[in-house]
């Protein structure tokens, strides 16, 4: 059978290893998407050469080109719009994402963030975590609103904190279970699986 592949664009802003985990994910035999583009808004993104070494389509596009970030925004539309993207995926990528990208793609937008939202968003989360004395974090995919890191949740995975652990050591740990459950919502999500009910998501089974 040979069924059309969701095609995904990765935003990332530096080392790229979710982009990583997703493309070898995207490779396996029956997966039902693959990376169209890879973008980044810093030149010297690791994720970027990555992109660009595996034969992927790879652009740095500096925000500062453009005289505001609207227009910014529109070029990466008119990019999307180019490689006939389904799903837009935010892994790593430290810019907030304005209205006009999110009313283009309603409920294609997602993102990973290194906590169990609504706990810790924003930047630094594991570094948040420690320093509130957590017992447990995680990470969170999520469909992208206009807030930041506060859109529907889709799955999260917690990761226990031991009482030695370093914003590193606990960053890794995370960093396994991100690898893990970001594919796994790209999948769900191309098999038609994920129901958006108000700000809850059902996963079809
Ligand atoms: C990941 O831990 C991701 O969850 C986090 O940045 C890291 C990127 O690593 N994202 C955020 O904090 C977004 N708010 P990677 O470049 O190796 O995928």
């Amino acid at each position: 059978m040979n069924t059309k592949k969701g095609k995904i664009a990765i935003l990332l802003s530096g080392r790229g290893s979710n982009f990583e985990a997703i493309y070898k994910n995207s490779i396996i035999g029956d997966s039902p998407f693959e990376i169209a583009v890879v973008v980044s808004d810093k030149r010297k993104a690791k994720g970027l050469k990555t992109a660009d070494d595996l034969g992927i389509p790879a652009y740095f596009i500096r925000p500062r080109d453009f005289s505001s970030k609207d227009e910014y925004e529109k070029n990466l539309i008119e990019l999307f719009e180019k490689f006939k993207i389904d799903l837009v995926c935010l892994a790593g990528f430290m810019r907030i994402i304005s209205p006009i990208l999110i009313k283009k793609y309603p409920n294609r937008i997602i993102n990973i963030h290194p906590s169990l939202l609504p706990l810790f968003p924003g930047l630094d989360a594991q570094k948040q975590a420690l320093e509130a004395g957590a017992e447990l974090s995680g990470c969170t995919v999520h469909f992208v609103d206009e807030g930041v890191d506060s859109g529907p949740a889709i799955m999260q995975a917690s990761v226990g904190i031991k009482k030695n652990d370093s914003e590193e050591s606990l960053s890794k740990r995370i960093l396994i279970e991100e690898h893990r459950i970001y594919s796994e919502v790209i999948r769900l999500y191309f098999r038609n699986k994920l129901k958006i009910e108000g700000r809850r998501v059902k996963i079809l089974t």
